[in-house]
């Protein structure tokens, strides 16, 4: 579904992405990582249109997004869901209207919202909180209704960009389940993060960043370590006792 094909980026002098070459098919869980200024938010950029490479190509289901005309990024918008670490909620609008905004931006008949938004509001398990504004939620539910607001237009893949990054391990760790929950109703997501816990247990697919290159972009590869752990005559023999 999403072909990255040697693109690079500058801004000015600064290099930000080299020569990146990457595919994710069709209901993949993909973590992006490395460093602080590794290049990752760049790259979720570039997928969402926001910015355009100086080089390469990046294929959206088979169309090359960075030489789509400005009037059809909006269309290409709608494939994609964004989450990201601050969350981007409107203070002055409930949960439910804030989930409401994605409908009105891609232009769904208003009768159709209630039904759309009950659901995803069931799916994050904010069905009780939709009235309330954001000041009265704490971080985990900001960041389910900016998942609910991204899931509602029913896009096909999610894009996020260190989702846990404000949140505490244990919160973290539940909107993580979330994201398994989500990912394995078929939704592709790829999700930025330098969280290493979370990446090692959730054991998906990794895309290691570094100044710019891909360092590894295993297929199968969970995480080196839990590799090395799964393979391990120890392991294997742990499994065999238990
Ligand atoms: N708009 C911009 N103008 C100039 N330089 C930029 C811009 N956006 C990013 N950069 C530079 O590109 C590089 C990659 O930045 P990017 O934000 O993609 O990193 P990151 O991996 O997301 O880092 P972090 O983990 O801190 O979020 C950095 O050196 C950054 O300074
Ligand atoms: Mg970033």
């Amino acid at each position: 579904m999403l072909e990255v094909k040697q693109v690079t980026k500058s801004f000015g002098d600064i290099v930000a992405l080299k020569d990146v070459s990457f595919k994710v098919d069709d209901g993949e869980f993909v973590f992006i990582t490395g460093q602080s200024g590794a290049g990752k938010t760049t790259l979720l950029r570039l997928i969402l249109r926001d910015l355009v490479p100086n080089e390469g190509e990046i294929l959206f289901d088979g169309v090359d997004i960075s030489k789509l005309p400005k009037k059809k990024v909006p269309k290409l918008r709608q494939n994609i869901g964004v989450i990201f670490q601050d969350f981007k909620v409107l203070n002055d609008q409930t949960v439910r209207e804030n989930v409401e905004i994605a409908l009105a931006v891609v232009g769904l008949p208003r009768q159709e919202w209630e039904a759309r938004v009950d659901h995803v509001l069931q799916l994050v398990g904010l069905s009780e909180r939709a009235d309330l504004f954001p000041s009265q939620l704490s971080g985990g539910e900001l960041q389910r209704v900016s998942m609910a607001r991204a899931l509602v237009v029913n896009p096909k893949i999610i894009l996020a960009d260190e989702p846990t990054g404000n949140l505490d391990w244990e919160t973290a760790d539940k909107i993580m389940d979330l994201f398994e929950k989500i990912n394995k109703e078929g939704k592709t997501i790829l999700m930025a993060t330098h969280h290493k816990l979370i990446i090692d247990k959730m054991k998906k697919r990794v895309i290691e960043l570094k100044a710019g290159t891909v360092l590894r972009s295993d297929k199968e590869t969970k995480s080196d370590e839990a590799n090395v752990k799964s393979d391990s005559h120890e392991a294997k023999k742990q499994k065999t006792n238990n």
